[in-house]
Protein backbone atom coordinates (compact mmCIF):
# COMPACT_ATOMS: atom_id res chain seq x y z
CA UNK A 1 0.00 0.00 0.00
CA UNK A 2 1.20 3.80 -1.05
CA UNK A 3 0.67 5.80 1.99
CA UNK A 4 -0.25 9.62 1.22
CA UNK A 5 2.25 11.71 3.20
CA UNK A 6 0.26 15.49 1.89
CA UNK A 7 -2.65 16.41 0.20
CA UNK A 8 -1.09 15.44 -3.49
CA UNK A 9 -0.17 12.78 -4.87
CA UNK A 10 3.14 12.25 -3.14
CA UNK A 11 5.96 12.63 -6.65
CA UNK A 12 9.85 11.66 -5.79
CA UNK A 13 12.45 13.59 -7.71
CA UNK A 14 15.25 11.25 -9.07
CA UNK A 15 18.69 12.30 -10.06
CA UNK A 16 22.14 11.40 -10.01
CA UNK A 17 25.84 12.36 -10.75
CA UNK A 18 25.45 15.76 -9.33
CA UNK A 19 29.51 15.31 -8.70
CA UNK A 20 29.58 18.01 -6.30
CA UNK A 21 27.37 20.64 -7.86
CA UNK A 22 24.70 20.65 -5.17
CA UNK A 23 23.02 23.51 -6.72
CA UNK A 24 21.91 22.13 -9.61
CA UNK A 25 19.92 19.44 -7.62
CA UNK A 26 17.82 22.79 -6.19
CA UNK A 27 17.95 24.39 -9.88
CA UNK A 28 16.19 21.23 -11.52
CA UNK A 29 13.60 20.93 -7.99
CA UNK A 30 12.92 24.40 -9.01
CA UNK A 31 12.02 23.73 -12.62
CA UNK A 32 10.17 21.42 -11.51
CA UNK A 33 8.08 22.59 -9.66
CA UNK A 34 7.64 26.46 -11.16
CA UNK A 35 7.82 25.00 -15.08
CA UNK A 36 5.72 21.62 -14.63
CA UNK A 37 3.68 22.71 -11.90
CA UNK A 38 4.78 19.47 -10.11
CA UNK A 39 4.97 19.63 -6.45
CA UNK A 40 7.74 17.43 -4.99
CA UNK A 41 8.29 15.18 -1.79
CA UNK A 42 11.81 14.83 -1.76
CA UNK A 43 14.60 13.84 -3.58
CA UNK A 44 16.71 10.44 -4.19
CA UNK A 45 20.42 10.48 -5.53
CA UNK A 46 21.72 7.89 -7.31
CA UNK A 47 25.04 8.74 -6.29
CA UNK A 48 28.36 10.46 -7.33
CA UNK A 49 26.64 12.99 -5.39
CA UNK A 50 30.03 14.09 -3.72
CA UNK A 51 30.63 13.56 -0.66
CA UNK A 52 33.62 15.50 0.07
CA UNK A 53 34.85 17.37 3.64
CA UNK A 54 35.45 20.60 1.45
CA UNK A 55 32.31 20.76 -0.96
CA UNK A 56 30.07 19.70 1.62
CA UNK A 57 31.43 22.80 3.86
CA UNK A 58 31.28 25.43 1.33
CA UNK A 59 28.02 24.69 0.16
CA UNK A 60 26.11 24.13 3.67
CA UNK A 61 28.26 25.77 6.14
CA UNK A 62 30.18 28.19 4.67
CA UNK A 63 27.49 29.47 1.89
CA UNK A 64 24.55 28.37 4.44
CA UNK A 65 22.53 26.66 1.69
CA UNK A 66 20.08 23.88 2.27
CA UNK A 67 18.52 21.40 -0.16
CA UNK A 68 14.78 22.57 -1.02
CA UNK A 69 13.25 19.29 -0.33
CA UNK A 70 14.17 16.37 2.10
CA UNK A 71 17.25 14.49 0.39
CA UNK A 72 18.35 10.90 0.34
CA UNK A 73 21.32 9.61 -1.04
CA UNK A 74 23.31 6.59 -2.23
CA UNK A 75 26.82 6.40 -2.48
CA UNK A 76 28.92 6.28 -6.17
CA UNK A 77 32.68 5.67 -6.80
CA UNK A 78 33.39 8.98 -6.35
CA UNK A 79 33.59 10.17 -2.92
CA UNK A 80 35.53 9.82 -0.22
CA UNK A 81 35.04 6.49 1.10
CA UNK A 82 37.44 7.15 4.31
CA UNK A 83 35.02 10.37 5.37
CA UNK A 84 32.20 9.25 4.45
CA UNK A 85 30.85 8.03 7.51
CA UNK A 86 31.69 10.82 9.70
CA UNK A 87 30.97 13.49 6.95
CA UNK A 88 26.88 11.59 6.63
CA UNK A 89 27.17 11.92 10.55
CA UNK A 90 28.31 15.59 10.38
CA UNK A 91 25.64 16.63 7.50
CA UNK A 92 22.86 14.70 8.44
CA UNK A 93 20.37 17.45 9.25
CA UNK A 94 20.87 18.21 5.53
CA UNK A 95 20.64 14.88 4.51
CA UNK A 96 20.08 11.21 4.51
CA UNK A 97 22.61 8.98 3.66
CA UNK A 98 20.85 4.79 2.03
CA UNK A 99 23.79 2.51 3.35
CA UNK A 100 24.31 0.00 1.17
CA UNK A 101 22.27 -3.40 1.25
CA UNK A 102 19.75 -1.69 3.26
CA UNK A 103 16.11 -1.12 2.69
CA UNK A 104 13.83 2.49 3.17
CA UNK A 105 10.20 3.31 3.12
CA UNK A 106 10.79 6.67 1.67
CA UNK A 107 7.23 8.20 -0.25
CA UNK A 108 5.17 4.58 0.27
CA UNK A 109 7.76 3.04 -1.26
CA UNK A 110 10.50 0.38 0.04
CA UNK A 111 13.66 0.83 -1.64
CA UNK A 112 16.72 -1.39 -1.57
CA UNK A 113 19.69 0.87 -1.97
CA UNK A 114 22.84 -0.13 -3.26
CA UNK A 115 25.68 2.67 -3.57
CA UNK A 116 28.87 1.45 -5.07
CA UNK A 117 29.97 0.70 -8.76
CA UNK A 118 31.86 -2.47 -10.73
CA UNK A 119 35.56 -2.15 -10.69
CA UNK A 120 36.83 -0.04 -13.44
CA UNK A 121 40.59 0.99 -13.16
CA UNK A 122 42.60 1.72 -10.15
CA UNK A 123 42.73 5.62 -10.71
CA UNK A 124 39.34 6.42 -10.63
CA UNK A 125 38.20 3.70 -8.25
CA UNK A 126 38.72 3.45 -5.00
CA UNK A 127 38.41 0.42 -3.51
CA UNK A 128 35.63 1.15 -1.15
CA UNK A 129 33.72 2.08 -4.25
CA UNK A 130 33.34 -1.61 -5.06
CA UNK A 131 30.24 -3.83 -5.04
CA UNK A 132 31.52 -6.83 -2.53
CA UNK A 133 29.67 -10.30 -2.64
CA UNK A 134 28.89 -9.50 1.39
CA UNK A 135 26.87 -7.16 0.16
CA UNK A 136 24.84 -8.93 -2.44
CA UNK A 137 25.04 -11.18 0.08
CA UNK A 138 23.20 -9.15 2.92
CA UNK A 139 20.46 -8.20 -0.06
CA UNK A 140 19.68 -11.42 -0.45
CA UNK A 141 19.00 -12.42 2.82
CA UNK A 142 16.06 -10.18 3.10
CA UNK A 143 12.72 -11.57 2.42
CA UNK A 144 11.82 -11.14 -1.77
CA UNK A 145 8.51 -9.49 -0.84
CA UNK A 146 10.38 -6.79 1.55
CA UNK A 147 11.20 -4.37 -1.74
CA UNK A 148 9.62 -2.60 -4.34
CA UNK A 149 12.12 -0.38 -5.95
CA UNK A 150 15.89 -0.77 -6.42
CA UNK A 151 18.35 2.04 -6.73
CA UNK A 152 22.10 1.59 -7.33
CA UNK A 153 24.53 3.48 -8.79
CA UNK A 154 26.01 1.73 -11.29
CA UNK A 155 23.78 -0.57 -13.55
CA UNK A 156 22.82 -4.52 -13.70
CA UNK A 157 24.58 -6.03 -16.04
CA UNK A 158 23.20 -7.97 -19.14
CA UNK A 159 20.64 -4.58 -20.17
CA UNK A 160 22.72 -3.35 -23.07
CA UNK A 161 23.75 -0.26 -20.98
CA UNK A 162 25.87 1.38 -24.16
CA UNK A 163 29.91 2.13 -22.92
CA UNK A 164 30.82 5.66 -22.80
CA UNK A 165 33.21 6.22 -25.81
CA UNK A 166 36.89 5.68 -24.67
CA UNK A 167 35.83 3.83 -21.51
CA UNK A 168 35.45 0.41 -23.38
CA UNK A 169 38.49 -0.80 -22.03
CA UNK A 170 37.08 -0.98 -18.69
CA UNK A 171 34.09 -3.27 -19.70
CA UNK A 172 30.81 -4.40 -20.36
CA UNK A 173 28.53 -1.89 -18.24
CA UNK A 174 27.45 -3.27 -14.89
CA UNK A 175 28.32 -5.20 -11.58
CA UNK A 176 28.32 -8.68 -10.84
CA UNK A 177 25.83 -10.85 -9.66
CA UNK A 178 23.06 -7.92 -10.23
CA UNK A 179 20.90 -10.55 -11.83
CA UNK A 180 20.45 -12.41 -8.51
CA UNK A 181 18.86 -9.01 -6.65
CA UNK A 182 16.64 -9.04 -9.97
CA UNK A 183 15.60 -12.93 -9.79
CA UNK A 184 15.21 -12.87 -5.77
CA UNK A 185 13.02 -8.96 -5.41
CA UNK A 186 10.88 -8.92 -8.72
CA UNK A 187 11.05 -5.33 -8.42
CA UNK A 188 9.06 -3.35 -10.19
CA UNK A 189 11.54 -0.59 -10.75
CA UNK A 190 15.03 -0.61 -10.74
CA UNK A 191 16.91 2.94 -11.31
CA UNK A 192 20.58 3.63 -11.75
CA UNK A 193 23.09 6.85 -12.69
CA UNK A 194 26.78 6.14 -13.10
CA UNK A 195 26.54 5.88 -16.82
CA UNK A 196 25.25 9.68 -17.65
CA UNK A 197 22.86 8.29 -20.02
CA UNK A 198 19.06 8.01 -20.28
CA UNK A 199 18.42 4.47 -20.73
CA UNK A 200 15.24 2.07 -20.78
CA UNK A 201 14.74 -1.88 -20.74
CA UNK A 202 12.08 -3.99 -19.81
CA UNK A 203 12.83 -7.67 -18.77
CA UNK A 204 10.86 -9.81 -16.97
CA UNK A 205 8.33 -7.92 -15.44
CA UNK A 206 11.30 -5.18 -14.23
CA UNK A 207 11.25 -1.82 -15.69
CA UNK A 208 15.00 -0.60 -15.85
CA UNK A 209 15.66 3.05 -16.06
CA UNK A 210 19.09 4.46 -16.32
CA UNK A 211 19.42 8.59 -15.48
CA UNK A 212 21.58 10.99 -16.73
CA UNK A 213 23.61 13.18 -14.18
CA UNK A 214 21.71 16.26 -12.97
CA UNK A 215 22.44 18.80 -15.00
CA UNK A 216 20.84 17.04 -17.94
CA UNK A 217 17.40 16.23 -16.42
CA UNK A 218 15.57 14.41 -13.78
CA UNK A 219 12.80 11.14 -13.34
CA UNK A 220 9.30 12.37 -11.80
CA UNK A 221 8.15 9.30 -10.06
CA UNK A 222 4.52 9.49 -8.42
CA UNK A 223 3.05 7.06 -6.06
CA UNK A 224 1.90 4.70 -8.60
CA UNK A 225 4.64 3.54 -9.97
CA UNK A 226 4.64 5.60 -13.04
CA UNK A 227 7.51 8.33 -13.84
CA UNK A 228 8.29 10.26 -16.58
CA UNK A 229 12.01 11.48 -17.47
CA UNK A 230 12.16 15.21 -17.39
CA UNK A 231 15.18 16.72 -20.05
CA UNK A 232 16.21 19.75 -19.02
CA UNK A 233 19.70 20.73 -19.44
CA UNK A 234 21.34 23.37 -17.19
CA UNK A 235 23.31 26.35 -17.99
CA UNK A 236 26.93 25.95 -17.02
CA UNK A 237 28.61 29.45 -16.91
CA UNK A 238 31.61 29.95 -19.03
CA UNK A 239 34.37 27.70 -18.23
CA UNK A 240 37.98 28.49 -16.84
CA UNK A 241 40.46 28.59 -18.11
CA UNK A 242 41.85 25.11 -16.35
CA UNK A 243 38.15 24.09 -17.52
CA UNK A 244 39.04 24.91 -21.09
CA UNK A 245 42.72 23.30 -20.70
CA UNK A 246 41.23 20.11 -18.93
CA UNK A 247 38.69 19.53 -22.00
CA UNK A 248 41.69 20.29 -24.40
CA UNK A 249 43.36 17.56 -22.91
CA UNK A 250 40.72 15.30 -23.16
CA UNK A 251 40.51 14.94 -19.48
CA UNK A 252 36.83 15.76 -18.90
CA UNK A 253 33.74 16.44 -21.34
CA UNK A 254 33.06 19.77 -22.20
CA UNK A 255 29.40 19.04 -21.49
CA UNK A 256 30.23 18.11 -18.01
CA UNK A 257 31.39 19.95 -15.18
CA UNK A 258 34.76 19.45 -14.13
CA UNK A 259 34.78 16.56 -11.33
CA UNK A 260 32.06 14.46 -13.60
CA UNK A 261 34.74 13.31 -16.23
CA UNK A 262 33.90 9.81 -15.85
CA UNK A 263 31.51 7.44 -14.60
FE1 LIG B 1 29.82 6.86 -11.02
Amino acid sequence: MILRVSEHPVVILLTSDSHCYYDTINKQIVYAETELGVSIDCVIHLGDFGLYASHLHDYFIRSRKRFLKPLYCIDGNHEDFTALPKLVRKYETYFTYLPRSTVHVIGGYRFLALGGAAYMDSMITESASLITDEQIDRCLRLSPDAVDIIITHDCPTNLGVPNTPGMECYGTPGFARSEELSAHFHPKLWFFGHHHKWFTHQDEGVLYQGLCGTWKGFVLLDDAYRFRVVTHQLEWEKPSLIERILVKLRIIRPDQPSGSNSR
